[in-house]
């Protein structure tokens, strides 16, 4: 009985550093979506980085996608859009589209090299995945509206197995760019 009762309070304690431990990892793995305040109209579906809250937005996704991926860098960094031929975007969400106020569920990074331009990173909310409006996926949407802004674009490798599946149905080649 007393060893019994030793050993719960070592196990406390133990577990008091481990919940230390899991707390850390829980907030570093944690995702979500974010609530655009400085859209001053309502639009549909790209809202370019050009603010300090934007900016910030953008960095965390940029962090779950550094989290999610094989990258070993993060792939945008407040201040990043101001270098010469970086445009960053907030990419809206399309489940959360009950109020105006525009739910951010994704981002992605564009960079110019060399007079062609170049997908360097994007991440969708994980729930905003293969589903999307009108039948086709948020995904698409987004490919489309990218090259409306930018014509055919290339994309930074190595290529995730459905950005491979993307590449190769929309004729995107491969790249690999020195990150800035
Ligand atoms: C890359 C990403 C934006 C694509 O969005 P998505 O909603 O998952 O993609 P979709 O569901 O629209 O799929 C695109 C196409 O790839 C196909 N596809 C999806 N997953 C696939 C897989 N594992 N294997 C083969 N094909 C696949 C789909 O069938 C779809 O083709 P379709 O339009 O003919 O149906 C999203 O998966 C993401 O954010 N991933 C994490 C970050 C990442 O990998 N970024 C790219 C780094 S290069």
């Amino acid at each position: 009985m007393i060893e019994q009762r030793g050993g719960a309070v070592e196990r406390d304690a133990e577990w008091g550093n481990d919940l230390d431990a899991a707390k850390h990892w829980l907030e570093r793995d944690k995702i979500e979506y974010h609530a655009l305040l400085d859209a001053d109209e309502e639009q549909w579906l790209l809202y370019p980085v050009d603010t300090p809250e934007r900016g910030a937005i953008a960095e965390t996704i940029a962090r779950y996608f550094h989290r999610e991926t094989t990258y070993d860098f993060r792939p945008y960094s407040v201040g990043d859009e101001e270098e010469n031929g970086t445009r960053v975007f907030l990419i809206r969400s399309h489940r959360l589209r009950m109020c105006l106020l525009p739910i951010i569920g994704g981002a992605v990074g564009m960079r110019s090299v060399s007079g062609e331009w170049v997908l360097m990173w994007v991440w969708l909310h994980p729930w905003e995945r293969g589903t999307g409006p009108d039948g086709g996926t948020l995904s698409r949407k987004t490919f489309d509206a990218l090259e409306a802004e930018f014509g055919k674009f290339h994309v930074q490798a190595p290529l995730s197995k459905t950005m491979r599946a993307v590449a190769s149905q929309r004729g995107y080649r491969s790249v690999t760019v020195e990150p800035a």
